[in-house]
């Protein structure tokens, strides 16, 4: 049994106070403890996670990090090493919003893989098509090549020690959330995929689903045989409803 994954991806939102004050609010939720729980604070709010969360069940971790896994002549860069230094467990590798507004490449996009897993960290892999790659028929392929740019360079196992997140660019912050059944059939063909390299590591994958997840619809994705929890952006900003979605994935 894969054990479900329910994480909050901050972006670039909050301030300290609101930031205290959102982690507090959660922290009043009632959590399911069969599950995983994480937040993805920005960079700057990572303290002010870790003195909230310090006695709870909830992971915080780093929505990015260097290619360079050591510290050196990087300005503007935080690497793995020092993201597990303060205490993060995970971190966020290709998001969308990075490979389109940074134009991180997938080859850029596996450095970071490789240096989070050398620093301790888990990486979850963010995969997804556009609506014209979707409309076009490409979005299993698209994916696929955003997964294979790392388990091809790297091999399979590193996948053991991962978590894939599938987030379609068109459903991100748009309100448009996949159905149930587009986003079970990218999940299963991505397993598939992968256990054409290993049955047992495809089997024991977390793959989460993001793109306008919200409390509303959680507990039909999280219902679907290959969807195994997931990353949640604008609804993780309520604790409420970010404290809903967790329940449902937890029953
Ligand atoms: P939304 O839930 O706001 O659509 O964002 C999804 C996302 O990008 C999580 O990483």
């Amino acid at each position: 049994m894969r054990r479900p994954l329910v994480a909050g991806n901050w972006k670039m939102h909050g301030t300290c106070a609101s930031i205290k004050q959102l982690l507090n609010e959660l922290s009043a939720e009632t959590l399911p403890n069969t599950i995983d729980i994480a937040v993805f604070p920005g960079l700057i709010h990572l303290q002010t996670a870790f003195a909230q969360v310090s006695d709870s069940v909830i992971a915080v971790g780093s929505q990015d990090c260097a290619v360079q896994l050591e510290e050196g002549a990087m300005t503007g860069e935080t690497s793995a090493l020092q993201l597990k230094d303060i205490g993060c467990s995970l971190v966020l590798v290709g998001h969308s919003e990075r490979r389109q507004l940074q134009e991180e490449s997938d080859r850029v996009i596996c450095r970071k893989f490789i240096a989070a897993q050398a620093a301790g960290l888990t990486p979850v892999l963010c995969v997804g098509e556009s609506l014209a790659e979707r409309e076009a028929g490409q979005a299993l392929a698209t994916v696929q090549q955003q997964i294979d740019a790392v388990l091809v360079e790297l091999g399979v196992e590193v996948l053991s020690q991962a978590v894939i997140a599938y987030e379609p660019i068109w459903a991100i912050g748009t309100g448009l959330t996949a159905t149930p059944e587009q986003a079970q059939d990218i999940h299963a063909q991505i397993r598939a995929h992968i256990a054409t390299y290993s049955a047992s590591v495809a089997q024991e994958l977390r793959i989460v689903y993001g793109g306008s997840v919200k409390a509303a619809n959680a507990a039909e994705l999280f219902a679907q045989a290959d969807i195994d929890g997931g990353l949640v952006g604008g609804a993780s900003l309520n604790a409420k409803e970010f404290g809903a979605i967790c329940r449902a994935a937890g029953n």
